[in-house]
């Protein structure tokens, strides 16, 4: 397996997302809506996924693609999980948290992952067991060992008043004193638990694109994944908490009220 050309591959579609998401940032964009009138898909969600698909094809033909916009139309041993733009509604708004993320998946390991926040052009790379990477430096996760004192992160379904569990853990958790934020990108506030700029996330629903990239940084960063059990993350688990590893255990427990 070249990782090495895959990890190329994945810069440079990451890249072509960066100069789409820019080229609307300056000049507009029309949007429309998806499952709920909140859930925002822009002309640079569908052009980057567009762009990054073209790029996969031409290097890669015999490779698959799972993109949030087009979904995935065959199998195959090698498949590229793409967000082509993770925060959607921060960029209709320009509130500058957003990425693209993109992840592969070879004999159903994730092999790569890559987010670029492309407002602040920062960098997240990880290659399984080659560790993890904030513009070409080694990052680890935090040391912090306590809850309290902890910096979290979580995110709500677009349809949260038809799902509304995640708002009962959320409020376990401020309810407890916990510092918890909603920063509205998934993959970036994977990314930053895996920079050790949060300590601890989770969220319930999300979906592989979400999770692929990020989910990778974090091991590779010295950090844990799991599901709400414990259980090791599974691509496909739509319960997701992710930590340094230290504080784990007991974010755990705290949202889930034991
Ligand atoms: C969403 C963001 C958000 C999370 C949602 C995701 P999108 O992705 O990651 O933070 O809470 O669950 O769907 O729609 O901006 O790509
Ligand atoms: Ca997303
Ligand atoms: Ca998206």
């Amino acid at each position: 397996m070249d990782l090495r050309a895959y990890l190329q591959t994945a810069l440079d579609a990451a890249y072509l997302a960066k100069s789409i998401h820019q080229y609307y940032q300056e000049r507009g964009f029309t949007q429309s809506t998806k499952s709920t009138p909140t859930d925002v898909v822009t002309q640079a969600d569908h052009e980057s996924e567009a762009a990054i698909r073209s790029l996969i094809a031409a290097r890669h033909p015999d490779h698959v693609v799972l993109g949030e916009e087009q979904g995935q139309d065959k199998e195959g041993a090698f498949r590229w999980i793409v967000d082509p733009l993770d925060g959607t509604v921060n960029y209709a708004h320009g509130f500058p948290f957003y990425a693209v993320s993109i992840g592969l998946e070879a004999h159903g390991e994730v092999v790569l992952g890559v987010i670029l926040d492309t407002a602040r052009n920062e960098l997240f790379t990880a290659t399984k067991g080659g560790g993890a990477f904030l513009n070409g430096r080694p990052m680890r996760v935090s040391t912090r060992d306590t809850l309290l004192g902890s910096l979290l992160a979580t995110g709500f379904p677009y349809d949260v008043n038809k799902d509304p569990e995640n708002l009962t853990y959320f409020q376990r958790a401020l309810g407890q004193g916990l510092m918890v934020r909603r920063p509205g990108a998934a993959a970036l506030d994977l990314a930053y638990v895996a920079a050790g700029r949060l300590d601890g996330f989770w969220e319930v629903k999300l979906n592989p694109w979400d999770v692929a990239a990020g989910w990778l940084l974090i091991t590779e960063a010295g950090g844990r994944v799991s599901g709400f059990a414990g259980e090791d993350y599974r691509l496909g688990n739509r319960y997701l908490v992710a930590s340094n590893g230290l504080i784990h255990d007991r974010l755990l427990q705290i949202i889930l009220g034991k």
